[in-house]
Formats: C-alpha cells, structure tokens, sequence
C-alpha cells in the first residue's frame, strides 16, 4: 500500500518511540544504515546491503562561517555516499522493503539520482530495476543506470510524466515502486542523515539546518529524524528546517507563504530540484512549519555561483541541486534571515560530478585553463608566481 487508501495522501511511518527504543538506539554498533536499525521498519532477518550507506563526514567549515558571519557553518557531504547522492539513502531502506515482501522487480521515476542510487543498491543485493527518466535528464545520471545494469524508459516528457507512468507500471505489472513521495519508506531512509548528524555533533544538533527542496521528501525525511531524536530524548532541539528552492521551481515556498500547495512550471538549471508539483509537499511544508523554519528562494544564476563557492571555500564538489542550498545559505546570510549567532547545517545532496555541464558553465566567467606551449609553459608559471596573473 503507499497512499491512504482513505485521502490518497502519503503515508507515514509511526515509531513507538519510548525510552527503551532510545537505550537500543544508545547501545547502537556497526556501521552505515544497520546501526540504526532499531528505528527502521525492518524485520529482524532482513539481510544487510553489502555497501556502505550513510556514515558521510560533517565538516566545520572555518572558511564559510567567516565568509558568511555565522557562528558556526557544517556542511554535511552526502556526495560522498555509493552512488554520489543523499538518495542512497531512501533506497537502501525501499529494496529492503521490497525483499522483506518476497519482491525482486523495482520500478521508480526519477530526475536522475533516486533511479541511479536505485539501480546501484540493487545490482549489490541482485534486484532488477525499471526506471523511468525524463529524456532530458543529464547524461551522466543516465549513463549511470545503464553501468548498474537498469533497464531504462527514457520518457518524452517532464519528470512528473515519467512518475505517473511509473505508478501506471506498478498497478498494471505489480511492481514494487520506490518514488519519492508515494512510498513512505523512502523518508525512513532519509531520516537517518538526522540521526547521524546528531551522533556526529554529540547530540548537540545545528539550530538551523538547510535542505535543497524539490519533493520535500528529503527535508520531510531529515525533519522526521529530528524529531524522533528529540522524542526519545537524545537530542534537546529540532533545528529550524530551511528549505533552498530555485525561484524557478519553488512550489514548496509559495505554499509557506499561501497556505495552499499549487503546481509551478518548474525550469530550473538544477535538475534535481525541478518540480511542478511536490510529491511530498504536504508533509515538507507541515515539517518546516513544526520546525519553525522557513524557505529561502535563489536564482539559477545563484546557485550556479555556489558550486566554485562551496567546492573553494570548503573543498565539496557538489551538483546544481545540491549547490542551491550552499547559496541558501549565502543568502540567508545576505538578508539577515538567520542570526549571526546561529549554528547552519548545510546538507550537500549530490556529488558534482553528476552534472559536469553545470560545474563548466559555473566557472565560465571565473576561471578557464590557460593555453600553453611546452616552451612557453615555465615562462606563464613565472609570470602568475610573480604578479598573481595569468594571460
Ligand atoms: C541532489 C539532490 N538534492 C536535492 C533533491 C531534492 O529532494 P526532494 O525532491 O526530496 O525535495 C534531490 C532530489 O532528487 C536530489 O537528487
């Protein structure tokens, strides 16, 4: 089952979350997604995937929180996890669902990283995946399926076309669906990153935390996490959730400040975070609300910036989507939005070199190889070492 059968609305997980829930959680070993197995809906003999999902570093970065005035500034590198985006996450605990329930036939649409973290923690547990993409999705997310053995529909149309022909799929086929915002255990996956976040700073988790919103699912997910935490009594505090929106796809922001979720006509450069309609909108929007939080909307010209920014000022290489909340977080330091005081969490959620197009036309103005002969080469290395200039 994935949507009420009642509203048609996204389900949600509900834990019991009571005080030997959160002994087990503090008595937690191993690595990755199996030390948090206690508050994933996993039976006891679900087998582990043999691939390190979750565990991804948390950097204090000097740099930023100076560059931008804030107390403190981490960023959160989800780049780093096996398929280079934070939606390993929400795989890994959707193909062990689907294995829980006998099913070896994943179907999922996807921009591009959900069906690429899909097709690769399949092929390390021997699950076949369908995936539906827009045609236009970059080529290096598509490459990437194919090298994980999918089989691929690339769809003539948006994004929100290949999700519904996806659904149309799982009814017709009886598939397992792994989309973002109909299966309601791809959030259990992503609250994780909370509880690692958590684990990471002492328990002392961020006051704010900054999440690239296309879906919702993500910020959904994380929020969930820390809420869960504080429940149990781990944590003191939910961070207040900011959700990063391109002003050309920014359906989630509108409805914080309207009260209603509509659909946009979504462009944005950053492909990741283009949506028309929100699969998870609802219950984004309910979170940021709980959390006290707000959204902070920035140009494609913005977030084109933040990728030669972050990967300068903290060393993270991080694709558009990703990049928008590094210039969220620019922004917010620009408007005031965030007190000086405060500690910023900033998740990277996709590597950058999953869109290498962007990353080139990102430095266009700022930077570009400097064309040299083997006789004159050492003569332009002289001549930068001296004045700091390059031809
Ligand atoms: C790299 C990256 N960042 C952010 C997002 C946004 O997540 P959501 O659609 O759950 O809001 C996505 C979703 O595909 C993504 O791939």
């Amino acid at each position: 089952m994935y949507g009420c059968p009642s509203c048609g609305k996204n389900l949600e997980v509900v834990f019991d979350l009571t005080k030997p829930l959160a002994r087990r959680v503090r008595a937690r070993r191993g690595c990755g997604l199996d030390r948090w197995r206690d508050v994933l809906p996993l039976r006891a003999d679900t087998p582990s995937i043999p691939l390190l999902i979750g565990d991804t570093p948390l950097y204090d970065s000097a740099a930023l929180a100076k560059d931008t005035g804030f107390r403190r500034v981490m960023v959160k590198d989800d780049g780093r996890l096996p398929s280079a985006s934070f939606k390993d996450r929400a795989s890994s605990v959707a193909i062990l669902r689907a294995l829980n329930l006998n099913r070896r036939r994943v179907v999922a649409a996807s921009t591009g990283n959900a069906a690429a973290s899909l097709a690769c923690l399949s092929a390390a547990v021997g699950v076949r995946t369908l995936i539906f993409v827009p045609a236009a999705a970059p080529e290096a997310k598509i490459a990437q399926l194919l090298v994980f053995g999918a089989t691929v529909f690339a769809v003539d149309g948006t994004y929100d076309d290949a999700f519904d022909l996806s659904v149309k799929a799982t009814e017709t086929f009886g598939l397992y669906n792994r989309n973002t915002g109909l299966n309601p255990f791809t959030r259990e996956g992503k609250k994780i990153c909370a509880y690692e976040i958590a684990e990471q700073m002492g328990w002392n988790v961020p006051e704010y935390v900054i999440v690239a919103t296309g879906d919702g699912n993500i910020i959904s997910g994380v929020a969930k996490g820390f809420f869960e935490l504080k429940t149990l009594g781990l944590t003191r505090r939910v961070p207040r959730m900011i959700a990063a929106q391109s002003t050309r796809s920014n359906a989630i922001a509108r409805a914080l400040k309207t009260g209603r979720l509509r659909p946009v006509r979504a462009t944005t450069v950053a492909d990741s975070i283009s949506v028309d309609l929100p699969r998870d909108g609802d219950l984004a929007v309910d979170y940021i609300r709980r959390s006290d939080g707000f959204a902070v909307e920035v140009t494609d010209a913005e977030i084109l910036a933040a990728i030669p920014y972050l990967a300068r000022k903290a060393g993270v290489f991080a694709e558009p989507a990703a990049a928008c909340a590094a210039a969220a977080l620019r922004r917010a330091a620009r408007d005031r939005c965030i007190p000086r005081t405060a500690s910023v969490l900033c998740l990277v959620s996709g590597n950058g070199l999953k869109d290498v197009k962007s990353a080139k036309t990102s430095i266009e103005k700022l930077s570009r190889p400097v064309p040299v002969n083997r006789k004159s080469a050492l003569k332009h290395v002289e001549i930068f070492l001296k004045t700091g200039k390059t031809p």
